[in-house]
């Protein structure tokens, strides 16, 4: 019954672990998951009543297959306020999440074989999008060594002539290191040599900063000449709490733009009216909760980094946003818990899972061994509890 591409498909990594610890949740364990990708407090007021007003007004229709022509202008002035760029009403597209959004973007920038680089660790998600698209995704290793983002010189390395995108994001998922203002001028200069490569901003983070950044900066402040062929993705998952109302965007060139949009229309018709009308009001309005938001999870990050400075074995790096801590566990590899011997993230995360009830991300989903990936998106007292569990794991190695 099934298609080749249904018989390739591979289901999210992240997702089957939430079923797992479900699973175990069910059996009433006391599961503690740190494995989700989205923060653990509610919609902020203000969308919240927009979305209520806009059902209640009845405004439940399909909308344009590129959205609301008030939440595209918004999108307009936010990327003008926060980062002086000029776009126009017709170079927005909203979309299904920013997920879609890049899903649709990959269907239109990619023919058969077209190779797509992007920089490992990276989503989970960017390589399956390219192979669905047709495409083939060029993972980068990028370790310790370069702190976990691409160098001009692994870059160029990696371009060929069949190189048609690049795509990352930054602050990182699942580093939560961003790119700064010099590395990301490094990387353009590559791109200025190569000027048929599309360029993938995935800025789903750039609002959650906890160094001292009010936003990620962005490639096309330091290098305005790429503009022409680089995609802007965002949307309002991760910045206003809002991951099931399905907002996302992306901002670009006019004729890409309208291909995602077609795309978009044949696909899902528009996102959910409702959501526009809340997402509209998050983007105008909530400015003062984004920073409410970043003191809060700035707090959890340093006590949770206090926590881990504590334990033998593994190291806790400070991320420069989102709210991912990527833990280095390369020394507990070797060793052994009762009968296994841990030889990577996976069995790593497999035994903190089934015998400590605490739920992660193996680094190995992400492309890069060594590591597991922990949201900090918990009240402390849990993520305590999670990090006392982590001490009694690596107490019990030998
Ligand atoms: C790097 C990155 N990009 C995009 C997304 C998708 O966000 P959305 O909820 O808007 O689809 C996520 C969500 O996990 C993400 O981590």
């Amino acid at each position: 019954m099934l298609s080749k591409r249904a018989l390739n498909l591979k289901p999210s990594p992240t997702l089957q672990l939430v079923v797992r610890a479900k699973e175990l949740a069910a059996k009433g364990n006391d599961v503690i998951s740190l494995s989700v990708g989205e923060p653990d407090w509610q919609t902020y007021e203000a969308p919240t009543a927009a979305g209520i007003k806009a059902i209640k007004e009845g405004f439940s229709k399909y909308t344009a297959a590129n959205g609301i022509p008030e939440l595209r202008e918004a999108i307009v002035q936010q990327l003008k306020k926060e980062h002086n760029f000029d776009y126009t009403a017709n170079q927005v597209t909203v979309g299904t999440g920013a997920k879609f959004v890049l899903f649709a973007a990959f269907q239109m920038i990619c023919d058969e074989h077209d190779e797509v680089i992007i920089p490992s660790p990276y989503w989970v998600s960017y390589p399956v999008m390219v192979e669905l698209a047709s495409g083939k995704p060029i993972t980068v290793e990028c370790g310790k060594d370069v702190n976990f983002k691409i160098t001009p010189q692994k870059l160029e390395a990696a371009i060929t002539n069949k190189t048609k995108a690049f795509v990352f994001s930054s602050p990182s998922n699942p580093t939560g290191l961003a790119y700064t203002k010099d590395e990301l001028k490094a990387l353009a200069e590559v791109f200025k040599k190569h000027p048929k490569i599309v360029i993938i901003t995935d800025d789903i983070y750039n609002h959650l900063m906890l160094n001292g950044q009010i936003i990620a900066p962005h490639i096309l402040e330091i290098a305005p000449e790429l503009k022409s062929r680089t995609l802007i993705v965002n949307g309002v998952s991760k910045s206003y709490a809002m991951t099931g109302w399905r907002i996302g965007w992306a901002v670009g060139p006019t004729e890409l733009i309208k291909a995602i949009s077609d795309y978009q229309s044949q696909a899902t018709s528009s996102a959910s009216s409702i959501s526009q009308k809340a997402a509209l009001e998050a983007i105008k309005n909530c400015d003062a909760d984004i920073v409410k938001s970043n003191k809060l999870l700035l707090e959890r990050l340093t006590n949770a980094l206090t926590a881990f400075e504590k334990i033998p074995l593994v190291k806790a790096s400070k991320p420069d946003g989102a709210f991912y801590i990527w833990l280095d566990i390369t020394k507990t590899f070797g060793k052994k818990f009762e009968d296994t011997t841990i030889q990577n993230s996976r069995d790593f995360a497999g035994i903190l899972l089934d015998k400590y009830f605490v739920a992660t991300v193996p680094g190995l989903e992400f492309g890069t061994e060594g590591y597991i990936r922990i949201s900090f998106a918990i009240e402390t007292p849990r993520m305590m509890e999670a990090i006392h569990r982590i001490e009694k794991l690596i107490s019990k190695l030998s």
